[in-house]
């Protein structure tokens, strides 16, 4: 409501009240009033002037009796006064009399109820007091007072009055302003609170405002249709495709801008023996979301750590990829020796990595490193601002090396919707408990407009950790933390892979993969190949698997010579200590293994240590019977979905760790404790030996549900969720700003 409304309607009220309530009541009350005193004073005339009026009477002298009558008639406010001995008597008077007649007359001008009589002298007061007793009665003295002046009194009174009702008005209506203004500000910030889903939970240090509870599920259900009257019907029975989530992209988020922040980048320059090359990384991080780049066109920002990505950029530090046919933007951050030293193998890969994993291996947290990982993600937040070309971007932050970058991303623009993907696995509260800057990093997650994990254990681990460290209002039915007066719901979004598989990685047939493996490794065309592909990382279990192919080869000899275990090892993190140590013992074992089958014509074990391109990987899946994932914990673990992805001929087993993301989802492979050496080897045993049939039942209904729940729904759910979010944002703002014009209020802090 206008603030003008506000002042005037409570002042037209009062004024109306005291025209039509108080006006007419104060005119009763003061001629009710002054006809008392009058009649109280008539009274005191009467019994004053009764002696000697009686006698003068009863000696018939009617001139002192009218000379008695004259100085009561000398009193301004007596018009006339007369006695009249009886009703049928001429009345003996002084002053004017209104019926100069007879007394009866006269008498019946008088009102016992008090009422003024209008005559053409003006209003009069007529009151007859009878004289003698009531044995013995002696006429009526008859007193006529003039009652002008009652209604001069009455209207100075009511000048007064309206002077004092005008005040009054006035009064009211500017608290009617400043209460109005204080109380919509409290609903405002009820209804955001509302808005946001925070319900009726109670903030820390507030109560919760009893008149918004009857409303807080109307209002829910409100946003709810809202809601569902914009969503895409039968979401779950799309088939999410590139021209899906471009169709997500231009509805639900109308082509707004999308910015992906990782460290690790899509496409890496390298100088190499030919000139510069073009490599990409082993990341599944990368073998996601590259996929999601090319259909949205947004800006990727990343480290450029290739030793020729200078040379490629523009000016602004940008190349449109995929090189071959650009459809984004990379934007590269140069960093020093130092920050990359502190920022990426300290903090992130020698403190976060180990402590996410639990792979046995001691987190190194050193204060220097913690520095540089502050002041990295400050330089990634600067990107991030330059690249947005809005004040409220899309922004996909992913992963642990920028637990910060939330929260200064959300200082810098704080309209911009942050969706951080967290791919490793959360540990429970206890073990997160170790870490020096536990706090700072939940601080800057809870920057986040949304937190994505890829399972529901990871979810609840997280809301565990900030129950634990925070004041902040865990909701668990919503899963929602607020915490700084803003809102971040934690979400279960299991990542994927690209389906079906760009077709370059599938266009070499299955019998030449095997073909061209198996001649490329000197093996016989019938022998049995099974696969690994891997970082060289000790979160993935590579020890154990070889361990497990070594116990097959015990167990069962009839593999000796005819199974060969192909593991390909991408070089990674390679000056950390730990993974040197890792890759040394890897080493060692393999050569132990393949020493002591030495005997036999193909050697157990061969080791890839290098990097290997998709299609080259591909090529490997392709051509083996059994793929094994072995890692000790992995947040959802890509490749075996990509083996998955790869058989086409429906062929092949996968042997899975129960301990990564994906046995949640692929129930079908043969799901193991990589720490249990013989049970892998029985899974192994059982892999070789698996009927063409179940191997073919089994991998159908893998690829059909990774062909549903692929890489474009995993970015279209979040997507979806970041556009509801900012219509709820919008509506928000609709509600506040109508009143408190932007500026004169206090910022938006949840909902974006
Ligand atoms: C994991 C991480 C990614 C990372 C990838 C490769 O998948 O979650 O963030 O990119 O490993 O590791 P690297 O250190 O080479 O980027």
């Amino acid at each position: 409501m206008r603030l003008s409304l506000r002042f005037i309607i409570p002042l037209l009220i009062v004024l109306a009240a005291f025209a039509y309530a108080v006006l007419p009541l104060v005119d009763n009350l003061t001629v009710r009033w002054f006809v008392r005193d009058l009649e109280i004073r008539a009274s005191l005339i009467a019994n004053t002037v009764q002696d000697p009026i009686r006698s003068l009477f009863r000696s018939g002298d009617h001139a002192g009796i009218r000379q008695v009558l004259m100085g009561i008639a000398q009193d301004e406010r007596v018009y006339g006064v007369a006695y009249c001995p009886s009703s049928e008597a001429t009345p003996i008077a002084a002053g004017t009399l209104p019926s100069p007649g007879r007394c009866a007359d006269l008498e019946s001008l008088s009102d016992p109820e008090g009422h003024i009589v209008t005559s053409p002298q003006g209003p009069l007061l007529v009151s007859v007091h009878p004289l003698g007793s009531l044995e013995v009665p002696d006429g009526n003295l008859i007193l006529v007072h003039d009652m002008s002046f009652v209604s001069r009194r009455s209207q100075e009174t009511r000048l007064y009055l309206f002077y004092l009702f005008v005040g009054l008005g006035v009064t009211v209506s500017l608290l009617t302003v400043i209460i109005a203004q204080l109380s919509w500000r409290g609903w405002v910030q009820g209804m955001r609170a509302l808005l946001r889903g925070e319900g009726l939970l109670r903030p820390v240090n507030q109560r919760a405002a009893p008149e918004f509870q009857p409303l807080a599920s109307d209002l829910r259900e409100l946003i709810r249709d809202i809601e569902s009257g914009r969503r895409p019907r039968n979401e779950d029975h799309l088939t999410w495709s590139p021209e899906a989530l471009r169709t997500v992209l231009t509805h639900e988020l109308r082509g707004q801008q999308v910015i992906v922040v990782s460290n690790r980048e899509p496409y890496i320059h390298m100088r190499g023996r030919d000139g510069i090359e073009v490599r990409r990384p082993a990341s599944g991080l990368v073998t996601a979301l590259e996929p999601i780049m090319r259909t949205c066109s947004g800006t990727w920002i990343a480290h450029g750590s290739g030793s020729a990505d200078r040379d490629v950029v523009d000016q602004h530090n940008r190349i449109g990829v995929p090189p071959d046919a650009p459809s984004y933007q990379l934007r590269r951050v140069w960093l020093t020796e130092e920050e990359e030293a502190g920022h990426y193998y300290g903090f992130s890969n020698e403190g976060l990595w180990p402590l996410c994993h639990i792979a046995h291996v001691r987190p190194t947290f050193r204060t220097a490193d913690w520095e540089q990982y502050v002041h990295v993600n400050r330089i990634f937040a600067r990107a991030v601002v330059e690249e947005s070309q809005s004040n409220d971007p899309i922004v996909l932050v992913q992963d642990y090396h920028f637990a910060l970058l939330p929260r200064m991303i959300r200082d810098a623009l704080p309209n911009a919707t942050i969706v951080t993907f967290w791919h490793i696995p959360w540990p429970n509260p206890e073990a997160f408990a170790i870490c020096p800057w536990r706090e700072q990093l939940l601080d800057g997650l809870l920057g986040s407009s949304i937190l994505g994990f890829h399972t529901q254990f990871h979810c609840n681990n997280f809301v565990d950790t900030v129950d634990r460290q925070l004041e902040a209002r865990v909701d668990r039915e919503t899963f929602t933390v607020s915490y700084r007066s803003a809102l971040t719901s934690v979400k279960r979004y299991p990542i994927s892979i690209e389906w079906p598989p760009p077709a370059h990685l599938v266009e070499k047939s299955v019998a030449q993969c095997r073909a061209d493996v198996r001649r490329r490794h000197g093996l016989p065309e019938d022998h049995t190949v099974g696969v690994g592909v891997d970082r060289f990382d000790y979160t993935k279990g590579i020890e154990e698997r070889l361990r497990a192919v070594e116990r097959l080869l015990e167990l069962q000899p009839q593999w000796v010579g005819r199974f060969t275990f192909i593991q390909i090892a991408a070089p990674t993190r390679a000056s950390i200590e730990e993974y040197d140590h890792y890759q040394l013992r890897v080493h060692a074992l393999v050569d132990r293994v393949n020493a002591r089958f030495g005997h036999a014509r193909y050697p157990p074990i061969i080791l890839l240590s290098d990097h290997h391109e998709p299609v080259s990987v591909y090529e490997y899946y392709r051509a083996a019977e059994v793929c094994v994932v072995s890692s000790l914990h992995d947040g959802m673990n890509l490749v075996a979905k990509e083996f998955v992805a790869a058989r086409d001929d429906d062929r092949g087993v996968l042997v899975l760790s129960q301990f990564t993301g994906a046995a949640r989802e692929l129930p079908e492979a043969i799901i193991v404790n990589p720490y249990d050496a013989d049970e892998c080897a029985a899974a192994l045993q059982a892999a070789l030996e698996m009927p063409d049939r179940e191997q073919r039942a089994r991998m159908r209904l893998m690829r059909s549900l990774i062909g549903e729940f692929n890489v474009f729904r995993w970015a279209g759910r979040m997507l979806i969720d970041a556009a509801g979010m900012r219509r709820r944002s919008r509506l928000l703002d609709r509600l506040v700003t109508r009143d408190f014009p932007r500026g004169s209020q206090p910022p938006v802090d949840g909902l974006q």
